[in-house]
C-alpha cells in the first residue's frame, strides 16, 4: 500500500497533546503532524480566517497522501469543520474524511460529572462559537455548562512560557473567573489542545475533588472506534508506524519547542504556505 498517513492538524504545538495519545493507542499507523505556527493563534481570529487557514492546511495534508485528517484544534473544529465537511469535501475529495475534537469530547463529558455543572476552558473563538453549548445539549441536555475564554494561555504555550511565573498569574485568573460562575462545577474540560501543557499549574489551583479532562485520550478512543466502524477508511490508512512533523514556520524552532514537550528530539520540515 502507498504511504497514506493520518493527518493531525493544529494551529501550533497544541495538537501534539492529541498526537501523543493517538500514537500511544494506535502506534501501527503512519502520522503526519502539521502545525500552522506561522499563523498561530487561531483563537482570536474571525470565523472566515480560521476557515480559510484550516482548509488550506487540510489541502496540504491531502497532497501529502492523507485520506483522513484530524483537526486536533478546538478552534478549527468549531469554526471550520462543518464547512469543510459539508461544502468543500464533496468537491475536492469526496472519498476523504476530516474529523474534529469537539464531537468526541461532548459525547462523553456527561459521564464525568456528578453535580451536572461542567466548566469549559477554551479560546475566545471556541467560546463565542458556542459549539460546546450546542453539542453538549444534544448528548447531555441535563447539564449546565459554564465557559471561560483564556486568550493568554495559547500564547504562553506557543512562546514556551507555560512553566513560567507569568503563567501562574493567568492560570489563576481564569480558573477564578470560571469557578465564580458556579461553586458546584465538578468537571473542568481543557477544550483547547494547547492547555494540557498548563495542566500542572491548573491542577495546583483547582480543588482535588474536581476532575480535569484533557482531550488526547478521549480523541484516541474515539478514533479507534471510528476506524473499527469504518473498515474502508481503516484500509486507506497506511500502517508503517512512522511519524513526520511539518510546520509552516521555522522547523528549527518547532523542533526545539516540540522536542521539549515530546520528550525526545523532533525533526520538523518546513511547509511553505
Ligand atoms: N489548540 C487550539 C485549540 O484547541 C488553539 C487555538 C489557537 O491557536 O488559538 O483551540
Amino acid at each position: 500500500m502507498s504511504y497514506q498517513p493520518i493527518g493531525v492538524f493544529d494551529s501550533g504545538y497544541g495538537g501534539l497533546t492529541v498526537l501523543k495519545s493517538l500514537v500511544g493507542k494506535l502506534p501501527q499507523y503512519d502520522y503526519i503532524y502539521l502545525g500552522d505556527n506561522a499563523r498561530t493563534p487561531y483563537g482570536t481570529r474571525s470565523f472566515d480566517t480560521v476557515y480559510q487557514y484550516t482548509l488550506e492546511c487540510v489541502q496540504h495534508l491531502f497532497r501529502k497522501g492523507c485520506q483522513l485528517v484530524i483537526l486536533a484544534c478546538n478552534t478549527a473544529s468549531a469554526k471550520a469543520l462543518r464547512n469543510i465537511q459539508q461544502l468543500d469535501l464533496p468537491h475536492i475529495a469526496p472519498e476523504r474524511r476530516v474529523l474534529g475534537v469537539i464531537r468526541p469530547t461532548t459525547e462523553v463529558i456527561g459521564h464525568y460529572t456528578k453535580t451536572g455543572h461542567v466548566g469549559i476552558l477554551a479560546t475566545r473563538g471556541t467560546v463565542t462559537s458556542e459549539s460546546y453549548l450546542v453539542e453538549i445539549e444534544k448528548f447531555f441536555p441535563e447539564l449546565t455548562v459554564f465557559q471561560e475564554a483564556c486568550p493568554m494561555w495559547v500564547p504562553l504555550v506557543e512562546n514556551g512560557e507555560y512553566q513560567s511565573a507569568g503563567a501562574d498569574y493567568f492560570v489563576q485568573q481564569h480558573i477564578d473567573h470560571l469557578m465564580r460562575q458556579s461553586p458546584d462545577i465538578d468537571t473542568l474540560l481543557l477544550a483547547c489542545t494547547h492547555y494540557p501543557l498548563l495542566l500542572p499549574k491548573i491542577r495546583k489551583v483547582v480543588p482535588e475533588s474536581i476532575t480535569i479532562l484533557s482531550q488526547g485520550d478521549i480523541v484516541a478512543t474515539s478514533l479507534t472506534d471510528y476506524l473499527r466502524r469504518h473498515p474502508d477508511m481503516d484500509a486507506q490508512c497506511s500502517k508503517g508506524g512512522t511519524l513526520q512533523f511539518y510546520t509552516t514556520d521555522s522547523p528549527t524552532e518547532f523542533g526545539r519547542q516540540a522536542g521539549v514537550f515530546w520528550g525526545e528530539p523532533v525533526e520538523a520540515e518546513w511547509l511553505k504556505l
